[in-house]
């Protein structure tokens, strides 16, 4: 493991950061496209990337995920990758974003890195095949056992049909589509994608709640989920959690890409005009705080995903922490390298281990065993 690390880290990383990051990702969905169509391909990369350690798994909502790790929507938006990503250490992936007819995505350049900031600025404009062809292929794939499939699902992104009415209606047909055809053991509304024609158009209250009246009419039977954004102030977020509870949503994604460029610890790397939302590091910090606030608000009986800026095991722990159920990230993968999602689970493991033997501890002591150490007043390790 220890080689695999250092090897992409010191080799294969630098090799990759010299080329254009789409062409990459193509590059890597592709193979993870052949990887995933053999057995002896699953096998080779499950040995070198998979967990195999103690039980880390979780029940959210209904759905159990062997490891509370999931791909954020953006990486696998064709749902190409369902054959694999248990492999490579992920409890789920949520495929998307999705919209109802195929969209283009913006004019490349559609990705850049910001490499000294730990950091990518994403203009991908919402590219995706349309919900009718990724239903045909995640029908047409067996998913690897275990691995949760989420679907995140957006308007269409051309600008002539960028009204709120027909936004309303894409988002509508998408999730239609999806519970008729029963695809996806859960589905987010992309609420607040930063490079749409409409921008942020429902991260907005009148206009969620126009979106979500509309969504009620629809018979779906899974957990329905909102992807947040995060540079809201906590009278606006909190506003539109509430609307999301009142509409029966079970829980939100905290969050998505960052448009702020002043967060970026080198501001060479800001583009000079607005070109996309800023993954990674730059959201770090304010998923975390939204989480944080948005658990002592809610309570215990709301999901929360955390997502954004996750690029070491110390910054998932952080965000279950602060109250999150599950985490999301691509970021961390990229810059940090495939081992991620293991390490990550380790640290869970390593977890749980010591809070056994805390709660042992803590049995004897009530016995009159054993001295007390520092308690443990922690949400996520329950
Ligand atoms: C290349 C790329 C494409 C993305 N596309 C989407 C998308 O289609 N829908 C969405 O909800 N979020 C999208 N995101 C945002 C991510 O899901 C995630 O919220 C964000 O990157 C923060 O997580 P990270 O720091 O772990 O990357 C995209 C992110 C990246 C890097």
């Amino acid at each position: 493991m220890f080689l695999f690390r250092v090897a992409y880290q010191k080799l294969l990383k630098p090799i990759l950061f010299c080329f254009d990051p789409e062409a990459v990702h193509r590059l890597f969905v592709r193979a993870g496209e052949l990887f995933g169509s053999t057995a002896a391909g699953r096998w080779l990369v499950g040995r070198v990337y998979g967990y195999r350690g103690p039980d880390v798994s979780r029940v959210v909502d209904g759905i159990r995920y062997p490891v509370p790790v999931v791909l954020a929507a953006g990486f696998d938006y064709n749902g190409r990758l369902t054959q694999i990503l248990r492999s490579v250490g992920f409890g789920g992936v949520e495929v998307g974003s999705v919209s109802a007819r195929p969209c283009a995505g913006n004019e490349p350049p559609r990705l850049r890195r910001a490499v000294r900031s730990q950091s990518l600025v994403v203009y991908k404009g919402l590219k995706n095949d349309g919900v009718d062809r990724i239903i045909e292929r995640l029908q047409s794939r067996d998913r690897q056992p275990g691995l949760v499939v989420g679907v995140s699902i957006a308007m269409n992104n051309d600008p002539e049909t960028a009204t709120v009415e027909a936004a309303i209606d894409d988002y509508a047909t998408a999730l239609e589509r999806l519970a008729q055809a029963d695809i996806g053991d859960y589905y987010t509304l992309n609420i607040s994608c930063p490079n749409a024609h409409l921008g942020e158009n429902f991260a907005h209250p009148d206009r969620l709640r126009r979106l979500l009246a509309r969504l009620d009419t629809a018979a779906v039977n899974k957990p329905l989920y909102a992807k947040m954004p995060i540079g809201l102030d906590w009278d606006s977020f909190r506003e539109l959690i509430d609307i999301l509870r009142e509409h029966g949503f079970s829980g939100v994604i905290i969050g998505n890409l960052n448009k702020d460029y002043a967060s970026l610890d080198d501001a060479d790397e800001a583009p000079d005009a607005y070109r996309g939302g800023l993954s990674g590091k730059p959201c770090r910090e304010l998923s975390t705080e939204l989480i944080r606030m948005t658990r002592a608000y809610v309570g215990p009986e709301f999901t929360i995903i955390g997502c954004g800026g996750i690029l070491s095991a110390a910054d998932a722990l952080e965000k279950l922490d602060a109250g999150a159920d599950l985490l999301q990230l691509i970021t961390g993968m990229i810059f940090e390298g495939p081992h991620l999602m293991r390490d990550i689970a380790r640290a869970l493991a390593d977890r749980r281990l010591s809070t056994a033997s805390r709660s042992r501890l803590d049995s004897n002591v009530a016995d009159g065993r054993e001295q007390p150490g520092r308690a443990h007043g922690n949400r996520a390790l329950l």
